[in-house]
């Protein structure tokens, strides 16, 4: 139900009778006052939608009244009722006061129906206006909430799918570690061994976790490679050799082309590549080889040494550290062997 509460206050008895008989048959709920302070009682205690009001009254005119009820309750529609003679000195006080409208005495019974029309239309649109503005901002509220949840149910699924992914190619990589490796562990040492020289070299610690764990993968090609080459106690043929070779390039195309797997694929081919060019599966030379694959050749080389395959046993630490001390700027970058040894030999 629309707001049709009408306050009418004017000193003058008569005209205030006059009016409530005039609009007895409207649909407005009307209440009177005979003074201003009258007047603000009411809409202290009711919730009116448009005030008329007499301007010319003892103690508080009408102008001054309207500003009360403005800084008082200023979404109710002011309306000032004034005498013919008196319209052009108050023209600027209802201006001054944004009162929405006047009737000069005597009114016509059209131009009172006329104007408390408009002024009620007018609260109406106020008020639609203010339900629309609470309205807008309550959805907008519950959309930053709903964008909120939902930007983090996004990250954990995401998370949660990139893992999935990971355990399924990291088993792959065990599986392949399991033809020659029956422990298992080479890959963890490498994954620790390579993540230990990203910090060092001052990688960001996230970083330097997605190299240790695209590390994982660097022999995931092995799948390829037959068990009577990969543990073959001789050496391997020409052709056996070239098959062995090619775990570099089958890994990396294991890791598929997901953005996610580019540190793993550039490890997994360029592992076996030589800082002076002589290595495989493309001979690429100094800082051409990508920086993970870099890092991860040394750790492998260095695990290789201090653990038994079944074609040899394990170095000592000692002896191990000195071999690939030789290999610097040979097959290993000179600046990341460096900061490997200093981990190593702590
Ligand atoms: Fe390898």
């Amino acid at each position: 139900m629309p707001n049709r509460n009408l306050l009418i206050v004017d000193d003058e008895q008569n005209i205030v009778k006059s009016l409530h008989r005039q609009l007895r048959k409207k649909e407005y709920n009307i209440f009177t006052a005979y003074s201003g302070k009258e007047g603000l009682d009411i809409i202290k205690q009711h919730d009116i939608g448009v005030v008329m009001s007499d301007q010319m009254m003892p103690e508080m005119s009408g102008i001054q009244f309207l500003e009360q009820v403005k800084k008082k309750k200023p979404d109710i529609i002011r309306l000032i009722l004034t005498g013919y003679a008196s319209i052009e000195n108050t023209i600027d006080a209802i201006n001054r006061s944004h009162i929405f409208g006047f009737l000069s005495k005597p009114w016509s019974f059209e131009g009172l129906n006329a104007t408390l029309t408009r002024a009620f239309e007018h609260f109406d649109l106020l008020a639609e206006n203010k339900r629309l503005h609470i309205l807008t901002d309550q959805q907008n509220q519950q959309l930053k909430i709903i964008n909120t949840n939902l930007d983090s149910l996004v990250k954990e699924r995401t998370s949660q799918l990139e893992d999935a992914i990971n355990e399924g190619i990291i088993v792959l990589a065990l599986a392949a570690e399991a033809k020659d490796d029956d422990t298992g562990q080479h890959v963890n040492r490498i994954r620790r061994m390579s993540e230990d020289v990203c910090l060092r070299y001052g990688l960001p610690a996230a970083k330097a976790e997605e190299i240790g764990i695209a590390s994982i993968m660097h022999d995931v090609g092995k799948i390829h490679v037959p068990d009577k080459i990969l543990k073959k106690r001789g050496p391997l043929t020409e052709k056996e050799w070239r098959i062995m070779k090619y775990h570099t390039i089958a890994g990396e195309k294991i890791l598929g082309t997901r953005p996610f797997y580019k540190t793993a694929r550039e490890i997994a081919r360029s592992h076996h590549e030589r800082w002076d060019g002589a290595g495989y599966p493309d001979g690429l030379k100094g800082k051409k080889i990508p920086f993970a694959a870099r890092i991860v050749s040394i750790a492998d080389v260095y695990d290789a040494l201090t653990h038994a395959r079944v074609y040899k046993p394990a170095w000592p630490k000692e002896k191990a550290i000195a071999e690939i001390k030789t290999l610097s700027e040979k097959a290993f970058d000179p600046n990341l062997l460096e900061l490997f040894l200093s981990i190593m030999e702590k």
